[in-house]
């Protein structure tokens, strides 16, 4: 891989995490120290990230000492790419020597007691996108044709995380299923009724395809999505990327001291 090549050059040691940045989430990136900036350009076999409020650069450095690399802007199949090619930064990560994932995420909140602004942990994934980056050839050295996704969110550091994020904040955070679809379109309140039946708590365009990776390959996943918006048809007004912007904005400050935290004690 190429891409492997190009960025091992770049970096000096094996990060403890990587760390995927969803919309608006992007100002963890201004809290790594001795930041080595990689735009997505420069690496050779990489995307480009398309998609508003997505920076498109990869970030090597520290956090509370802790090795980091984030993905200040992420690929989806909705700007036209592939599943397979949307993920493969995650495959990308796992040669670098990286075992742990964070992926976080601007979602509608189809649960209607959470609120704009809201920080809910991922405890398991529907995937609503019927497509899957497995699809195809399956390479063995890689991970098996079958993987198993009944833990595709570790529980165990779902829960090590939490109590972390109760003993700093004094309050757990909600857990979730999180629908991914496929976008762009936002859905319509039947949808979103259904969507509730079936048992969805957020709903996002994103995620799905670098878990399912993740999963095949055996990285550990912890996943974050931060509730910007109350999903089509909860509240009597219309959906707008802007509204899921500004919330990821308004949140950042405790996003970023979230996510600090929890790398700083689990990672
Ligand atoms: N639907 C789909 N994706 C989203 C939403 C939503 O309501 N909010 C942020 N990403």
């Amino acid at each position: 891989m190429k891409a492997v090549e190009y960025i091992s050059q770049k970096i000096k040691d094996v990060p403890d995490v990587a760390v995927i940045l969803g919309s608006g989430l992007s100002k963890l990136a201004d809290e790594v120290e001795e930041a080595v900036k990689i735009p997505y350009k420069e690496i050779p076999e990489f995307l480009n990230s398309t998609a508003p409020g997505h920076a498109g650069e990869l970030i090597y450095g520290y956090v509370n000492d802790k090795k980091v690399l984030l993905m200040n802007g992420r690929f989806h199949t909705y700007e036209g790419y592939k599943p397979a090619d949307v993920a493969y930064p995650i495959r990308v990560m796992k040669k670098l020597g990286i075992k742990r994932l964070i992926v976080t995420n601007a979602a509608g909140g189809i649960r209607t007691s959470f609120k704009p602004g809201e920080l809910v942990f991922i405890k398991d994934i529907i995937n609503f996108s019927f497509r899957n980056p497995l699809r195809g050839p399956n390479d063995e050295t890689e991970g098996p044709r079958f993987p198993d996704m009944s833990q595709s969110f570790s529980k165990d550091w779902l829960e090590e995380a939490n109590k972390s994020v109760k003993e700093k904040f004094g309050e757990p955070l909600e857990s979730g299923t999180y629908i991914s679809v496929l976008g762009p379109s936002y859905e319509t309140p039947a949808e979103i009724r259904m969507f509730r039946k079936l048992g969805a708590d957020m709903i996002g365009m994103s995620t799905i395809h670098e878990v399912i990776v993740a999963n095949h390959i055996g990285m550990k996943v912890l996943g974050i999505s931060c509730v910007t918006n109350m999903a089509a048809g909860v509240l009597d007004q219309p959906l707008s990327e802007e509204e899921v912007l500004e919330a990821g904005r308004r949140v950042s400050k405790h996003f970023v001291a979230l996510v600090k935290h929890i790398i700083e004690k689990t990672c």
